[in-house]
């Protein structure tokens, strides 16, 4: 059973990770007008990522017997100044998300919900992984200004595949 307070935040987590994703995909297309298709490939598979999260969330609810009451999505920004405030605002909201993840483990153990503790793990892990990947990218942005060195990453990014986390994860 989850508790009542439980089912709200985690419902309300499951609409941020799709917040998420739509973040993402509007961040795709911003690279692709932008002449950087590499960045664009790089925030689909993040859009990817941000699917599963939100997913993954979706199932544990009905697994545990809960009620999902899917929320609506607020249009995320489409213009950003520069690659470097795109990847600036993104590293931002997902410094948003792991505290709101840090939340929902303080809400899990407040209630002694063992279960809901253990699932989150995951996402605590995940928040590490995220803001790393998103800080990398900040960082290097930093370095390479708007010269050249944009098409050179822009080239690294279009490298990034999608990889479903394995089955014992999911
Ligand atoms: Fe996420
Ligand atoms: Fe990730």
């Amino acid at each position: 059973m989850l508790s009542k307070r439980m089912e709200k935040a985690i419902n309300d987590q499951i609409k941020w990770e799709y917040y998420s994703a739509y973040l993402y995909l509007s961040l795709a297309a911003y690279f692709q007008n932008l002449g950087l298709p590499g960045f664009a490939n790089w925030m689909e598979v993040q859009v990817q990522e941000e699917l599963f999260h939100g997913t993954k969330m979706f199932r544990y609810v009905l697994e545990k017997g809960g009620k999902v009451q899917l929320q609506g999505i607020e249009a995320p920004l489409h213009a950003w100044k520069s690659p470097l405030d795109a990847f600036e605002y993104s590293l931002k909201h997902e410094y948003q998300v792991t505290k709101r993840i840090n939340d929902l483990v303080d809400l899990a153990q407040k209630e002694k919900d063992h279960a809901s503790a253990i699932f989150l793990q995951w996402f605590v892990t995940e928040q590490v992984e995220e803001e790393a990947n998103f800080g990398d990218t900040v960082s290097k942005l930093k370095l390479v200004g708007d010269g050249g060195g944009l098409f050179m990453l822009d080239r690294e990014l279009a490298a990034r595949v999608y990889v479903p986390p394995a089955a014992t994860a999911a």
